[in-house]
């Protein structure tokens, strides 16, 4: 297991059984790196191939980096003699990638003549498609209407990307990054069980620039983890997820809406335009409290004998203040304490005074917590509950822990209106 100090690596599809359906097509060699990227995400893979993708991906290969069942042959008397049934029933999700034009059209049609298309027919678990072939292949009407049929039947499309193909032309068609098609998988099975589906959940990351010139601007550290783990464990529950960030996020945030900010007053702008019918707020962007009261509309040069300068600077607003202080407000309000010195005092503090659910005391200068790093030390903290001191986790674990808490107060019941010590609440 990778260690990012000190504390386990995340397993997000932990007890989760993928079948991995692999088509023929050039893009089959990268049904390699998808099955290792499932299995280290902590599923147990089993690989179903047609006739066709042996060839291009020999079973062999696989078998070398799973630990289910690697198949491409409906006759084999080694495995079970159903074995597609047996595949099939005890999927958690079926993910087909890549998948050519046939095999599609098998899929849309109900044909099974294959382990993947005959596994698709006697599964109930939610199933992916990452559709991979030559663009004009693929803007063929027979398999644009076969890709209808199956969005109608709730089958997810993963891709295909924009780029080069495998005969030299650019255009639509290539295989989805494996990265993303790990990000779907994940999605899919949050959408058919998480904790948090059905709702809407909006996150902030990242730290705000406030121009001083235009080539200079007052910054901080964060590096938006935080944020993206946050994202990324919401998705993995089920929640439509839409990120307001200022830094671009890692590839496999797949299905989260992403919304680039530069500034805090843009920040605060997407974020109101976004708070209709949200479920819950979490503020782990490092916003600017100040910006330079005025921005210099060209790059500021320096005087001659000139010993230093002062910057005037203004206040911006509190966006989660105000956000957790509106009248009515019906969502679950979540801040981050980034604090050097007296973490509990002034999270608590910070807690009361921007009338939150919940605060995430973060010690910003301990080792292995806080800007930049993988891995975060930090403790929960609600209104009139023991804070909730967490171990050294990976920042997907701590953002875990903090949407399981978020779902159980949602399922706790309708909230009351305003902020927590408002009077009516
Ligand atoms: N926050 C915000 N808007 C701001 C400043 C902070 O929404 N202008 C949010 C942050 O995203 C975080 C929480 O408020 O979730 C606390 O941020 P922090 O910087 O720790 O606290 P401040 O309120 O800025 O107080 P101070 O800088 O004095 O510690």
């Amino acid at each position: 297991m990778n260690e990012a100090g000190g504390a386990p690596s995340p397993q997000p599809l932990r007890e989760r059984r993928i079948v991995l359906g692999v088509s023929g097509s050039i893009a089959a060699y990268r049904a390699f790196e998808i099955a290792r990227r499932l299995q280290e995400a902590g599923a147990t893979v089993d690989v179903a191939l047609t006739p066709n993708a042996s060839r291009f991906a020999p079973s062999f290969t696989f078998r070398n980096l799973v630990g289910g069942v690697v198949s491409d042959d409906l006759w084999t008397t080694d495995e079970d003699p159903e074995l597609h049934v047996a595949l099939g029933r005890g999927a958690d999700a079926l993910v087909i990638a890549p998948a050519s034009a046939t095999t599609i059209a098998k899929l849309a049609n109900g044909i099974g003549d294959n382990l993947p298309s005959l596994t698709a027919l006697a599964t109930t678990a939610p199933i992916a498609v990452a559709p991979a072939m030559d663009s004009v292949m693929f803007a063929n009407p027979a398999v644009q209407a076969n890709l209808e049929t199956l969005k109608s039947r709730e089958v997810m499309i993963v891709g295909p990307a924009r780029g080069r193909l495998a005969s030299g032309h650019v255009g639509l068609g290539r295989l989805a990054e494996p990265a993303e098609i790990v990000g779907a998988t994940r999605a899919l099975l949050g959408r058919r069980d998480g904790a948090l589906r059905s709702r809407h959940v909006l996150v902030t990351a990242g730290g705000t620039r406030e121009a001083i010139d235009p080539v200079r601007y007052v910054g901080n550290r964060s590096s938006g983890r935080m944020g993206f783990a946050l994202a990324a464990a919401a998705r993995d529950r089920g929640a439509a997820v839409t990120l307001v960030s200022t830094q671009e996020p890692p590839a496999g945030l797949y299905g989260v809406i992403v919304v680039r900010v530069e500034t805090a007053a843009e920040m605060q702008a997407a974020v109101a335009k976004r708070r209709e019918g949200i479920d819950a707020l979490i503020m782990a962007a490092a916003v600017a409290d100040y910006r330079p009261a005025s921005v210099a509309a060209e790059k500021m040069k320096k005087e001659p004998g000139e010993a230093g300068r002062t910057l005037a600077l203004e206040k911006t607003a509190d966006i989660l203040a105000e956000m957790a202080g509106a009248a009515g407000r019906r969502f679950v309000t979540v801040g981050f304490a980034a604090e050097t010195e007296d973490l509990l005092a002034n999270a608590s503090r910070k807690l009361q005074a921007k009338g939150l659910d919940l605060i995430v005391a973060n010690d910003v200068s301990a080792a292995g917590s806080g800007f930049g790093s993988e891995t975060n030390a930090v403790t929960l903290l609600a209104p009139g509950e023991e804070p909730e001191a967490l171990p050294l986790l990976h920042k997907y674990d701590v953002a875990c822990t903090i949407l399981d808490r978020v779902a159980a107060q949602l399922d706790a019941g309708p909230l009351r209106d305003g902020p927590i010590d408002a009077p009516g609440r």
